[in-house]
């Protein structure tokens, strides 16, 4: 503030949307931000809303889409996680639909057996849930390379006195890309029951902590094969990769079509703006 022009000494600068919870940042001009749709919604994060969350984040070693491939098949759940999240290994077995709508996809399991035993819901409702009657679905979403959110829902054929018409939970990812093998991870887990109770929310925190240190394990590991292991393997997919596979070739698509934007500016999309900053 004491000069009216500055030696070379700024850094450069990105216009930010603070959104709910989140603050996205784009790392191009400002012109072509605005005329970017907004980001994805993120409900379970607003002020005020009906959702209490816990959150968490680490950096990662690994690629960003090992942690994408990672949720993309949540057979994984009862095994690597069984100690933290207390899921049925029925879960695992419970036959995976999946639904591809342009570049984003879901997939989901209905009625996964005990799955109102989970360890995301407090004894009470697990016996709320089972007294009355229910429908359940595990769904995972992903929306963006940024994003995948997905949980549990439980709607209640004859809810009790107490008891709420829905019960559900949401688990809400965010990757950005430090390096090619360096990855910075952000998650929050939010719920729609025992809002108030602060307890709760510290053993969810607690649970999600430790549960997602056991995937940065599993991740590392598969980082460093893919950097090390010599073997040449025959991949083989399972019926749990359908997601996995699916995912990966959006991706590819969303690359292929990036990288013909560049070549032909005349097609070309906001993407060209950040090529724009980066030149000059
Ligand atoms: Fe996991």
């Amino acid at each position: 503030p004491s000069m009216v022009k500055c030696p070379r000494i700024a850094i450069r600068h990105y216009p930010m949307r603070v959104q709910g919870a989140l603050a996205w940042v784009w790392m191009g001009s400002e012109e072509a931000m605005l005329r970017l749709p907004a980001p994805p919604a993120t409900p379970w994060l607003e002020a005020g809303a009906d959702w209490a969350y816990a959150t968490g984040h680490y950096d990662l070693f690994g690629n960003w889409i090992l942690m994408a491939e990672n949720l993309m098949d949540l057979t994984h759940i009862p095994f690597l996680h069984q100690a933290s999240f207390n899921f049925p290994k029925a879960f695992a077995q419970a036959p995976v639909k999946l639904e591809i709508s342009g570049d984003r996809l879901s997939y989901y399991r209905d009625n996964p057996p005990n799955y109102q035993r989970s360890g995301f819901l407090p004894t009470e409702a697990s016996e709320a849930i089972e007294a009355a009657g229910f429908q359940a679905r595990s769904t995972v979403r992903f929306v963006s390379p940024a994003l995948t959110h997905g949980g549990g829902r439980f709607v209640l054929d004859r809810p009790g006195a107490g008891a709420q018409p829905t019960y559900e939970w949401q688990v809400i990812h965010f990757t950005t890309p430090i390096t090619d093998r360096e990855t910075k991870y952000w998650y929050f887990f939010a719920r729609n029951y025992s809002l108030d109770d602060r307890a709760l929310t510290e053993k969810l925190k607690t649970m999600i902590v430790n549960g997602f240190e056991e995937d940065r394990v599993a991740i590392e590991l598969v980082q460093v094969m893919h950097e090390k292991d010599t073997h040449d393997y025959r991949e083989v997919h399972f019926k749990s990769d359908a997601p996995s596979v699916a995912m990966r070739r959006i991706v590819a698509g969303m690359a292929r079509r990036e990288a013909e934007a560049r070549r032909s500016p005349a097609n070309a999309s906001s993407i060209d703006q950040i090529e724009q900053i980066a030149a000059e």
